[in-house]
């Protein structure tokens, strides 16, 4: 057990809507990470929060016709809820809207004004004429300045995934009343992040964690640093010191949760949380990829410039896809961490392996219930719950307890190779592999117990079916203590089959070298069933018809977002007319030239009817024309306005009766 502790924090999920497969992704390994120094003798400390500010949460909590507050006490309860659920456990989970947290941002961005970071500028922001207000962030919508992609304010979330300044998003439109927003100037209060330039260019090399982290912010850091504003004019957030229209950005107030979600615990414990950020014990952040930007770059930044310490490492999951579609809440693509799978009464452990061992870190994950079933019926179903069924059950039924003998030095060798190699894996937070390892140790155990088939060995020579069996239970030991990070629901029960009665995490992964000494076995009985084929589609149907569901959704959405009000219509203005004259245009099959009368004024139409009307035929018949269009050259000759006609064959429409030409079309 070393004494020099280590901080782990993982990225706050925002209080606006439930956990799904995505936050799992960043939080199941970190989780992980944690345990697993643990069970090596390290002293973690995990804190994670809530991030309850910013467009996202009040957007949502007006859509709902909540307060903020209650959006965000809503959410918070039920991540605390879900994470607890999925084996999360954090020493602390904060709400960054707590007092704790509005105090330490105050007193940051009060130290980064008195350093000399932050200055006052009027910029040109997005106003939205129709609503009367600012558009920061996801009020607005438009096209990403880089990339050209669909984006929100701040964000290019469809594209380069670049940070957007306020106003500089393009062809913005107000996601309230859908109009276009147009750009007014504002005063609002920057952080010099151009300054930090050097600072990071020193910092980043020596940033530990995954390269993806560290190599997206050195890019970044060579295209050149701008510096951000950070405040808004919303009236939910951290207030900017002494100004009361204006409160910081998100971004501002919610890394500055892990400070102080740390000092809470600090309150809680008696623990010191000065240690992590006034001194040198490390901090490393686990994150989604998406936010290495702040957590590489501005968050450093912030922390260098008012004076505290800065992250040690930087852990940056890939990103999530499901069925091998981009991951995505609005189109189906997605799997609700409660509504598709806790409340099924699926096994939090069984997701929890095949978030950890489906791929690398920081690569790509994609979830898909076939990959599931098959991950859990052939590895803990098959490998990992078959061998120790047959070690815990041949020992109770034909041994009637641990044999009194030592474990092979081969096998200890076995356990403690897996053991030495999942650890550094750990630590290279190469996740996937150091379970690779664990597994590795559970088939060698199955194997193990197949060729030496201690079931006919008892027949002729039970003292070597017994030693046969130490050594399973030596390899089934092990693997409680180094499965704990992966599986702890599972683990616990494989320890309690062995006869303890304690936590297996509280037991370092080196005890699994060691004997039982008097442990009594326990029940054994079959820890890991089957996901069967029935089921299987049941949970497939459900994620179809959520795509199903969202795609039907976007095609009303489209169709709505068609419809035109009566407001609108009636700006269109249509009169009949009489057909006065109407010739061909000279190179064009199409169209023809038609002069109308209109009661009080003649005017020139082109219209495309020529191929299914001759000129003679339509002379003096009374027609309907859109009298309003702004008129336009059409082959070099003036269209004043359009007849009208229906289908592929141009049939004019006609008033029923007579009516004189110039009335009104109503
Ligand atoms: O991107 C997000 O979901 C943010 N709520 C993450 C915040 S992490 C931190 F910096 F607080
Ligand atoms: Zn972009």
């Amino acid at each position: 057990m070393t004494d020099s502790p280590v901080l782990v924090t993982c990225g706050l999920p925002y209080t606006n809507g439930p956990c799904h497969i995505g936050h799992l992704r960043t939080y199941v390994p970190a989780d992980f990470y944690v345990r697993f120094l643990r069970h090596c003798g390290e002293n973690v400390v995990f804190v994670c929060g809530s991030d309850n500010h910013g467009t996202p949460v009040v957007i949502s909590s007006e859509a709902e016709g909540i307060s903020p507050r209650e959006m965000c006490e809503r959410y918070h309860a039920h991540f605390d809820e879900t994470f607890r659920k999925m084996g999360v456990l954090f020493d602390r989970f904060g709400m960054t809207d707590d007092p704790a947290n509005h105090k330490k941002t105050k007193e940051i961005v009060t130290s980064l004004i008195d350093n000399g970071y932050i200055y006052e500028k009027t910029i040109s922001q997005s106003y939205c004429p129709q609503c009367k207000m600012f558009l920061p962030d996801r009020y607005v919508e438009g096209l990403c300045p880089h990339c050209g992609e669909k984006a929100r304010g701040d964000e290019c979330d469809q594209g380069c995934g670049k940070h957007l300044e306020p106003g500089e998003i393009l062809e913005p439109v107000c996601r309230i009343c859908g109009g276009n927003a147009e750009l007014r100037d504002q005063d609002h209060f920057f952080f010099k992040l151009g300054e930090f330039s050097h600072f990071l260019k020193d910092f980043l090399p020596n940033l530990k964690g995954t390269l993806n982290a560290r190599n997206y912010a050195q890019g970044w850091i060579n295209e050149g640093l701008h510096d951000w504003c950070i405040t808004r004019t919303l009236d939910w957030g951290v207030k900017f010191p002494g100004r009361d229209d204006l409160v910081v950005y998100v971004w501002v107030d919610a890394p500055i949760g892990y400070m102080a979600f740390t000092e809470e615990w600090a309150g809680e414990t008696g623990g010191d949380w000065e240690e992590f950020w006034k001194g040198n014990a490390p901090i490393t952040h686990f994150i989604g990829q998406d936010i290495i930007y702040h957590h590489c770059i501005f968050w450093p930044a912030l922390l260098k410039g008012a004076g505290y310490s800065t992250p040690d490492s930087v852990v940056a999951s890939g990103m999530v896809k499901i069925d091998d579609k981009k991951f995505s809440k609005s189109r189906g693509y997605v799997v609700w961490t409660n509504e598709d799978y806790l409340d099924l009464g699926l096994s939090p452990d069984y997701l929890r392996y095949y978030l950890l061992s489906y791929t690398s870190h920081t690569k790509e994950l994609n979830f898909s219930w076939s990959e599931y079933q098959a991950r859990v019926n052939n590895e803990l179903v098959d490998t990992l719950g078959n061998f120790i069924y047959r070690t815990v059950h041949f020992t109770s039924k034909k041994l009637g307890g641990i044999p009194q003998i030592d474990a092979d030095e081969e096998i200890l060798e076995e356990i403690k190779k897996r053991s030495e190699l999942s650890e550094a894996s750990v630590r290279d937070y190469e996740f996937k592999a150091a379970i690779d390892e664990i597994m590795a140790l559970a088939s060698y155990g199955n194997g193990y117990i197949q060729s030496n088939a201690p079931w006919k060995m008892i027949k002729e020579d039970r003292e070597g079916a017994e030693k046969v069996i130490r050594n399973c239970l030596q390899i089934v030991k092990a693997l409680a203590l180094l499965f704990d990070s992966v599986i702890p629901e599972k683990a616990q029960k494989i320890w309690e089959q062995l006869g303890y009665g304690d936590s297996v995490s509280d037991h370092p992964v080196s005890e699994g070298t060691e004997g039982f000494g008097d442990t009594v076995l326990g029940e054994p009985s079959i820890l890991f069933e089957k996901i069967e084929e029935d089921r299987l589609s049941e949970y497939e149907s459900t994620l179809k018809m959520r795509v199903e569901e969202a795609k039907k959704k976007e095609n009303r959405n489209i169709k709505e977002n068609y419809m035109i009000s009566i407001d609108e219509f009636t700006k269109v203005e249509m009169k009949t007319a009489r057909i006065i004259e109407a010739e061909k245009i000279e190179g064009s099959d199409k169209l023809l030239k038609i002069r109308v009368d209109l009661g009080d004024e003649k005017r020139q139409i082109v219209s495309g009817i020529a191929k299914f009307y001759n000129p003679e035929e339509i002379l003096g018949t009374d027609v309907i024309v859109v009298t309003n269009l702004k008129p336009a050259k059409l082959f070099g000759v003036e269209s004043q306005g359009m007849i009208l006609a229906a289908g592929e064959e141009a049939s004019l429409l006609v008033p029923k009766r007579n009516v004189v030409p110039g009335t009104k079309v109503l």
